[in-house]
C-alpha cells in the first residue's frame, strides 16, 4: 500500500513511522509512505499556506494553489511509479465521519491513499470540493492539525496489512475486530502471584473449552459495563 500524506509537519512522522508495527511494515515493504510537505509548494516569498477568511472571523484558512500543486504532484510521481487512476484521498478534519475499525478495514483493502493533513481553521471548501476526499475525523474533540489523526490512520491500517502481524489470528480477536466487535476479555501472564493479585483459576486449567466461554462472558460483561452503545449497534447491524 503506498500512502501519500500532504502535512506542513512531515517531521512529526518520524517517531511513528519508525518504530513498532509501522517500522516493520514499511521494512517488509508491506507499506510506501510519502511525506510531502505542501509549503514546499508555495510561490511567495514568506512561503504562505494560509491567510485570512474572507467574510472575517478568527483564525487562518489553507490556501488553495500550494495544496493543490502539491497534490498534482504527488499524482504525476504515483503514476510515474506505476500506480494507475487516483489515490483514495482522506481528509483529517474534526467535521468527517467518525474512525472506527470497520472503515479502517474498508481503507486497508486500497493500494493507494492519500491523507490531507488540515491546520488552523481548517481547509479552504475548494480544497475538498475539487479534490472530494472523504472526510474523517477520530473523535468528537478538537486537534490542533491532521497529523497525529493521520498517524493513528497509519498505524491502524499497518496492522492490517496482510503480512504485517506475526501472527494474523492476532488482528481478528483484538476489540472492535472480527465478527462480534465486542470489547476484549482480561488477560494475564507469569507470575501466578503479583503483588497479592492472582490469575483466575479457569485461565490455569487447561480446559480450553471452558476458557473460550470465560472469555466470552467477560468480553459480553466488560462491553455491557463500559460501552453499551456497542450492543445497540450490534442489534440495529441486524
Ligand atoms: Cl481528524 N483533526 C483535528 N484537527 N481535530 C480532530 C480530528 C481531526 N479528529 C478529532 N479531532
Amino acid at each position: 500500500m503506498r500512502v501519500d500524506v500532504l502535512t506542513l509537519f512531515p517531521d512529526a512522522f518520524s517517531g511513528a513511522l519508525s518504530n513498532g508495527i509501522l517500522r516493520i511494515a514499511q521494512e517488509k515493504k508491506l507499506l510506501d509512505v510519502r511525506l510531502r510537505n505542501f509549503r514546499d509548494f508555495t510561490k511567495d516569498r514568506y512561503k504562505s499556506v494560509d491567510d485570512k477568511p474572507y467574510g472575517g472571523g478568527p483564525g487562518m484558512v489553507l490556501l488553495c494553489e500550494p495544496f493543490f500543486d502539491c497534490q498534482d504532484s504527488a499524482v504525476e510521481e504515483g503514476h510515474r511509479e506505476g500506480f494507475e487512476g487516483e489515490p483514495f484521498r482522506v481528509a483529517l478534519t474534526p467535521q468527517g465521519r467518525p474512525l472506527d475499525q470497520e472503515l479502517l478495514e474498508k481503507l486497508a483493502k486500497e493500494r493507494w491513499l492519500m491523507f490531507l493533513c488540515g491546520h488552523y481553521e481548517g481547509f479552504d471548501e475548494r480544497i475538498l470540493e475539487g479534490l472530494k476526499p472523504l472526510e474523517v475525523s477520530i473523535g468528537d474533540y478538537v486537534l490542533s492539525g491532521g497529523e497525529v489523526p493521520a498517524m493513528v490512520l497509519l498505524d491502524g491500517l499497518a496492522r492490517l496489512l496482510p503480512g504485517a502481524l506475526g501472527a494474523p489470528e492476532g488482528a481478528v480477536q483484538d476489540s472492535f475486530s472480527g465478527g462480534t466487535r465486542l470489547l476484549e476479555a482480561p488477560q494475564y501472564t507469569r507470575p501466578r502471584m503479583f503483588r497479592g493479585m492472582g490469575v483466575p483459576d479457569v485461565l490455569l486449567s487447561g480446559d480450553h473449552g471452558a476458557i473460550k466461554k470465560w472469555r466470552e462472558e467477560q468480553a459480553l460483561a466488560r462491553t455491557r459495563a463500559r460501552r453499551p452503545d456497542l450492543l445497540d449497534e450490534e442489534k440495529t447491524r441486524e
